[in-house]
């Protein structure tokens, strides 16, 4: 089996790969969260540091695009190509209103016919490996069948499916009776994205879907830094001093990038949005993580938590 580790915007950086790789380190992909495509010849800074060589060395990185325009999909392609990067994802899954009303992410879903000729020119112009990401439609996962017809014309590297649809957003349970389908339909190699957030998820996964051999988790490892060497293992085990080195890493990284206590904070705030579940007891001790905007008030809270509360990964994360 293979384990990537999704893309999240605000979260998935290379600050926190880094890290990860380097406490956790069990992932064979790491997805940059999206890099919006452009006619301009350079990358915005926050995307050009996150795809830097030096900023990756020796992680196997993904760069994903988000576009529904052929040509800056290709101009994109360049620039990444200038790095020495082999494949990139093409994001067709996000559900943000401001993405969707353009036609992009999970908008783009809704325009077969464009998403199709688009498609027939990347694959066509690239000679770089592309992944899809994608959900099972805009509005209704039927649309799924449709798409699949159009997926199955080009020869991609892996198609992953996170088996809801737009107005899902992240929640809802995802749809397995068409994902059931997608395995059988797809030409291309499928990859499962979604809800994974224990072992017994990932188990339930592999024994309904024999022929799987690829999965991309993202807030299950968030929530739980250790999940994907629990699945290996059985061994649930997370020591204290173990998540608070990754956390003060993580940490520092941030600072020494930012130089901003307020800016640093909320960056953490987005980490602990999961995280914080896997410490028992610790709504109140949670708010005051969610209440802080100075480094003082936020290293007090974090000090509480890890002086005060059990580390129970198995308690982790859950949602939908
Ligand atoms: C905060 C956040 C940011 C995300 N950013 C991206 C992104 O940049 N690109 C993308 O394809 N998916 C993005 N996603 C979706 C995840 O990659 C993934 O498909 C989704 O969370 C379902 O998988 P999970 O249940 O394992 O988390 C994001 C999700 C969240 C919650």
């Amino acid at each position: 089996m293979q384990f990537y580790l999704a893309p999240m915007e605000g979260i998935t950086g290379y600050i926190y790969r880094n890290a990860y790789r380097d406490f956790f380190g069990d992932i064979d992909k790491y997805f940059t969260p999206f890099i919006a495509a452009t006619s301009h010849k350079g990358l915005k800074s926050r995307e050009l540091r996150d795809v830097l060589p030096e900023n990756n060395e020796g992680i196997e990185v993904v760069p994903q695009i988000l576009t529904n325009n052929a040509t800056d999909f290709i101009t994109t392609v360049d620039k990444l190509k200038q790095f020495g990067y082999k494949e990139v994802n093409l994001n067709l899954g996000c559900p943000s209103g401001t993405v969707v009303s353009k036609f992009k992410g999970s908008g783009f879903l809704a325009k077969r016919e464009m998403l199709d000729e688009f498609l027939a020119e990347i694959f066509d112009r690239c000679d770089i490996k592309i992944s899809l990401k994608t959900r099972l439609g805009k509005d209704s996962p039927d649309e799924f069948y449709e798409l699949i017809n159009i997926f199955n014309k080009y020869p991609m590297e892996e198609l992953i499916i996170h088996p809801r649809v737009q107005k899902d957003y992240y929640k809802n349970t995802p749809n397995m009776a068409v994902f059931a389908d997608a395995m059988k339909l797809s030409t291309n190699r499928v990859c499962y994205n979604g809800n994974i957030f224990k072992k017994d998820d990932y188990d339930k996964l592999v024994s309904d879907y024999k022929e799987l051999d690829r999965v991309m988790i993202g807030r299950g490892i968030i929530g739980n830094p250790k999940l994907v060497n629990d699945i290996k293992t059985g061994d649930y085990t997370l020591d204290k001093d173990t998540l608070r080195s990754f956390h003060d890493r993580v940490f520092g990284d941030y600072y020494e990038l930012l130089q901003d206590q307020r800016s640093v904070v909320f960056k953490m705030k987005e980490m602990w949005f999961y995280m914080g579940a896997m410490f028992e007891d610790a709504d109140k001790y949670l708010k005051k993580i969610r209440k802080a905007n100075t480094r003082g008030d936020y290293e007090a809270a974090v000090n509480q938590i890890f002086r005060e509360l059990t580390l129970n990964p198995a308690n982790g994360f859950y949602f939908g």
